[in-house]
Formats: structure tokens, C-alpha cells, sequence
């Protein structure tokens, strides 16, 4: 692509749009946020203040097509995701999506094919893979030190609290109609951490507690594989959980701390004794994916490395399987995408 500066448009205001905007002004000045849109005018214009982005829009296309950015960032809840990543992926500019980048594996494959289609670099926003310590740990259980993995423990719950943090949108993650429920905001992290650990596995069983909407409150999956490693994986929004997560093996075990999905050390524990492995991180780490993406643009990729188009989908295939067992039903699950 040959881009000196690469121009970020950020779609949607909302609270992890502001978060990841945080972290671009922590990369040297080759990023540089060039427009944003939204719903409203005032909320986009709200936002370029705060930022000083130059252009503000009132339409997500209209930012698309505005001719001023390279790569869009989507931070809007789940269902809009896959309208707006299309919308972009036709018209040639590069996409960053948040996490998870489609409720269902259908709308994921076809995104990668139109991305394909049209010669133009898209990827899952899933930032735990591209933080440094998460890939140390990875590093570390490659070189063997606790020998093949066997088992992978992880948890993410917390207690929902009612208010959102802007009080006049519906509390996200208890509308069936934005993608509510505690699977795909947050289970899909554990599950992350499993494939990571130990790739898609032979058999997944899963039960969840659904509240009377249908939307998922408390979710617990069991990942078996052919080899005989197993995975428990949790995710709720009724509990305080320690929110934490191991790999372990023959000879020791791997183990992230309280929100293990951005730690800032982990612990590995043999027969020589724990040492707690810190590695330098700054921001709250946003800003990793961002610089990803960023290297694999001026590479004319089509996939970012870190965060591969393999993962996304077969990840997606595992939470639809869950959903099924669990009976989360989405728009979207009978749409045929496949003409
Ligand atoms: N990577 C992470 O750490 C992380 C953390 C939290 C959330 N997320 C993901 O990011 C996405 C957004 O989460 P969030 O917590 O930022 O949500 P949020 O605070 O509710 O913001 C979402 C924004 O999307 C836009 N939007 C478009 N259509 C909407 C609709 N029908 N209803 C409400 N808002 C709509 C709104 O922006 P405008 O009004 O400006 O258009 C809104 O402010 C989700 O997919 C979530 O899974 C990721």
C-alpha cells in the first residue's frame, strides 16, 4: 500500500470507541485519527473535540466514503458490526472490528470473502492476542516449559450493574436486540484463550441460566480433545469472579491474573518454584492491535498476523455451537448468506 501515515476513522462514540482513540494518541505520529462518525452530529462532533479529529460525520458511510481515512475501527454493538465492516470492505478501506465481529460464523465468512474480493485488509479487534504478555505466556508454553498442555481453566464474569455509563442507551448487554448476553462480550475470551492454548476442540458441551428476554446471565463450556486435553471455560453477569486463567501441563502450569485478557505479568509455576514474569506494558493496550494492523497495511496484507482470520471464524463457530446447546437465538441465525 506504501502508506507513510496511516489515516484512522473511528465509527461510533461510545465507550470502548473513546478507549481505543485513548490508546492511538499513544503511538508515535505515523497514526493519526483523521475522522469519526456516528448517529448523531453532536455526539461525532463531541468526539473530533475531544480528540481533535478534523472530520466530523453524522452517517457511517458517509465517513467510508469520505475519501479521509485508510482504516475504520468499528466499536458499535455486535449486530450493527456486520453492515458497516461490508460496507466498508466494498469500498476498499481497511477494517478493524470490534470483537465479536459478527454474531454468527456466516456473517464472519463472508466478510473475509468480501475482504478478499476486494483486495482489502480486515481483522477482528481481539486485543488480548496482540498484548505482550499474553504472547510472552504463549512463547513461554510453546518453548515447553510445562510440557504438551492438558488443561486450560478460564473465567470471565462480573456482576452487571444496571446503569450504563451514558444512561440514556439501553444497557447493552441485557438487549437481545444489541447482542446482549454474557457469551459474546465476554465468553469469548475464554474461549480465545483456549484455542490459543489448544486449538479447536473435538467436542464442546455447554449449559447457561438465560434470563425471561433469552439472554445469557451465566455460561459454563467444556472443551474436550481428541489428544485428551480439556478446557473449562466460564463467563456471567451475576458474579464477581477472580477473572483469571491457566494453562497447565506435566510439568507446571501458566497462570494470568485478575482480567487475564490484559495482564500485566503471569506466573509460572515447575518443579523449580513460581516466578512471577512481568513484561513492560503501557495504555491499557489498545493501541497493540492498532499497531498490528498498522505494520500489515504498509505490508499490502490482507489478514493481520496476530489476529488471523482462522481464529476469528473457528472461534465464531464455536459460540454458535454454544449458542445452539444454550439457546441464545440471534437475527441473523437463519439468514442464508451462502448466494
Ligand atoms: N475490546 C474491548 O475491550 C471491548 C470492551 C467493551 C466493548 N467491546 C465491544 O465493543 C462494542 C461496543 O461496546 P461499547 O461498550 O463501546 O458499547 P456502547 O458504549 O454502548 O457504544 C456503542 C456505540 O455504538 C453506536 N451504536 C450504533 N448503533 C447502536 C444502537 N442500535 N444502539 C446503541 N448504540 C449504537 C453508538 O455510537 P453513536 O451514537 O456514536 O453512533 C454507541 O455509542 C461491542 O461489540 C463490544 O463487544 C470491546
Amino acid at each position: 500500500m506504501g502508506i507513510d501515515r496511516v489515516r484512522w476513522g473511528i465509527v461510533a462514540t461510545g465507550n470502548i470507541s473513546t478507549q481505543f482513540t485513548h490508546d492511538l494518541g499513544l503511538l508515535p505520529d505515523d497514526a493519526v485519527v483523521t475522522a469519526v462518525a456516528s448517529r448523531s452530529q453532536d455526539s461525532a462532533q463531541k468526539f473530533a473535540a475531544e480528540f481533535g479529529i478534523p472530520h466530523a460525520y453524522d452517517d457511517y458511510r458517509r465517513l467510508i466514503d469520505s475519501g479521509e481515512v485508510d482504516v475504520i475501527y468499528i466499536g458499535t454493538p455486535h449486530p450493527q458490526h456486520y453492515a458497516v465492516a461490508r460496507t466498508a470492505l466494498q469500498a476498499g478501506v481497511a477494517v478493524l472490528c470490534e470483537k465479536p465481529v459478527t454474531l454468527t460464523a456466516q456473517q464472519a465468512r463472508d466478510l473475509i470473502a468480501v475482504a478478499a474480493e476486494n483486495n482489502t485488509l480486515f481483522a477482528e479487534a481481539m486485543w488480548m492476542r496482540t498484548n505482550p504478555v499474553i504472547q510472552a505466556l504463549f512463547e513461554d508454553l510453546g518453548s515447553g516449559s510445562i510440557g504438551e498442555p492438558q488443561q486450560v481453566v478460564a473465567d470471565f464474569a462480573f456482576k452487571l450493574q444496571k446503569q450504563s455509563h451514558k444512561p440514556s442507551l439501553p444497557v447493552r448487554l441485557l438487549d437481545p436486540a444489541l447482542g446482549g448476553g454474557s457469551l459474546m462480550d465476554g465468553g469469548i475470551y475464554p474461549a480465545t484463550f483456549a484455542y490459543m492454548a489448544l486449538g479447536r476442540p473435538a467436542e464442546v458441551r455447554a449449559v447457561g441460566s438465560l434470563n425471561e428476554d433469552g439472554v445469557d446471565l451465566n455460561v459454563a463450556m467444556a472443551w474436550r480433545y481428541e489428544s485428551g486435553a480439556v478446557a473449562a471455560l466460564t463467563c456471567g453477569l451475576r458474579s464477581q469472579n477472580p477473572w483469571v486463567a491457566s494453562i497447565s501441563g506435566p510439568d507446571g502450569n501458566l497462570q494470568l491474573p485478575h482480567r487475564f485478557h490484559h495482564p500485566e505479568y503471569y506466573v509460572r509455576t515447575t518443579a523449580s518454584g513460581a516466578e512471577r514474569i512481568a513484561v513492560p506494558t503501557h495504555g491499557r493496550g489498545y493501541h497493540y492491535e492498532a499497531a498490528e494492523v498498522m505494520r500489515a497495511l504498509r505490508q499490502g496484507l490482507l489478514e493481520v498476523p496476530a489476529l488471523p482470520h482462522a481464529g476469528t471464524l473457528e472461534i465464531l463457530e464455536l459460540l454458535d455451537e454454544t449458542r445452539s446447546q444454550i439457546g441464545v437465538r440471534y437475527p441473523g441465525d437463519d439468514d442464508d448468506l451462502s448466494g
